[in-house]
């Protein structure tokens, strides 16, 4: 095996999502995904089903990312596995799995940060596919179904939160919104395309005032609820009639509360770097790079808009392709790779966290 080419197998299993990848350095050599549908009639996730699914899928979802990657099980260099945030008993199949599999093959263990997965997807790259990656430091808005956090990006291991949700997360709120409006899980993708059709000017909805640079969507998802329970007692058919208009509205509010506070970040991280002593090396420059990252980046309206922002602005903006977006194994591979060239592995006692660690997010291992 040449040294610098080393193949790292990654494994996701945080939430509902059971995926295997095979990276060679930063290109994917595959990433399979096994979705779970059970959970579809519940309107959301169920833990005790997620981890259930997590059991029946991960082996041949391992086994089908090795096949892809055209490399046998002992060319692997090491495993790189999600040790949180996210749901305990989901976490603990995939570090389980990755810690036998490690031992049995005789390579190390890996653990990773699911936020910070999130971000290093940005690094991933696709054989032969020019791709263009954000430079050091960016700030990258990360928003999930667990999370929203404006993150400065200092390098690969140093990130800093610099703004969060005090309450819901931005999926969640799309989750919560669909629920109300009738439709299926997960709901972002579903508002998101019927939003398309609709006038995103139609309705509005009051949003938060929330000091700094943190967010606050729990009042926009109340506040959404009263107003479709009001109007349907006027007119029980209100929801079918106006249903691509309340989408479009929903979304661009959620959208707007989130690009609201990008701006600001970046505003107000222009005066840190000024400072002597902040830690950044350049003081003398202005964060241009901004990216996007999670479940909620495959937005359009989202994407759309950052598009434009950035045009006005003079940021350069940086979206992930769509299937490194949600959750996938992929961003779980890379970011063990970039833990593989410091070395820095995890002994055989690792155990998953299911909370976020705290603000300041440097990966001390
Ligand atoms: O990152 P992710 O796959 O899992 C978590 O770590 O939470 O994010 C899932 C979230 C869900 O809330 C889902 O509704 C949302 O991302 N999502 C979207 C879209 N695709 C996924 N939200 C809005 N528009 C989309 N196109
Ligand atoms: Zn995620």
């Amino acid at each position: 095996m040449n040294p610098l080419q080393p193949f790292i197998l990654g494994i996701e299993s945080s939430c509902d999502d059971t995926s295997a990848a095979v990276v060679e350095s930063t290109v994917v050599r595959s990433n399979v995904t096994a979705g779970q549908e059970v959970h579809r009639e519940f309107g959301g996730v169920v833990p005790e089903l997620a981890s259930r699914a997590h059991q029946q899928n991960i082996i041949p979802v391992i086994e089908a990312a090795i096949r892809r990657a055209n490399i046998r099980k002992n060319q692997l260099a090491a495993v790189a596995f999600t040790r949180g945030p996210g749901l305990l008993g989901s976490l603990l199949v995939g570090t389980s799995f990755a810690k036998s599999f490690a031992l049995g093959l005789g390579i190390p263990l890996i653990e990773v940060d699911h936020m910070h997965a999130h971000i290093l997807a940005h690094f991933l790259e696709e054989k032969e596919i020019p791709h263009a990656h954000p430079s050091f430091p960016f700030i990258c808005l990360t928003v999930s179904g667990g999370h929203t956090q404006i993150v400065l990006v200092r390098d690969h291991f140093d990130m800093e939160i610099i703004g969060q949700t005090i309450d819901d997360a931005a999926g969640e709120t799309f989750d919560k919104a669909a629920k109300i409006l009738g439709l299926s899980y997960p709901g972002g993708p579903v508002i998101d395309s019927l939003a398309q059709e609709g006038d995103p000017a139609r309705f509005t909805f009051a949003k938060p005032v929330i000091p700094g640079l943190d967010y606050s969507f729990s009042g926009l998802k109340t506040s959404f609820l009263y107003f479709i329970r009001d109007e349907l007692k006027k007119d029980p058919g209100f929801i079918e009639k106006n249903m691509a208009d309340l989408c479009a509205s929903i979304q661009k509010t959620i959208v707007d509360i989130l690009v609201e506070k990008l701006r600001y970040a970046i505003r107000d991280t222009r005066y840190e770097i000024q400072n002597p002593a902040s830690s950044i090396q350049d003081p003398g420059s202005s964060i241009a790079d901004v990216a996007i990252a999670g479940g909620v980046s495959a937005n359009s309206g989202l994407r759309q808009t950052l598009l434009e922002m950035g045009e006005k602005e003079g940021w350069n903006i940086f979206i992930p392709p769509f299937e490194y977006t949600t959750d996938n194994a992929a961003m779980v591979a890379i970011a063990g790779y970039f833990k593989y060239i410091r070395r820095e592995f995890a002994g055989q006692s690792v155990v998953p966290y299911a909370r976020m660690k705290g603000r300041r997010t440097r990966d001390e291992g």
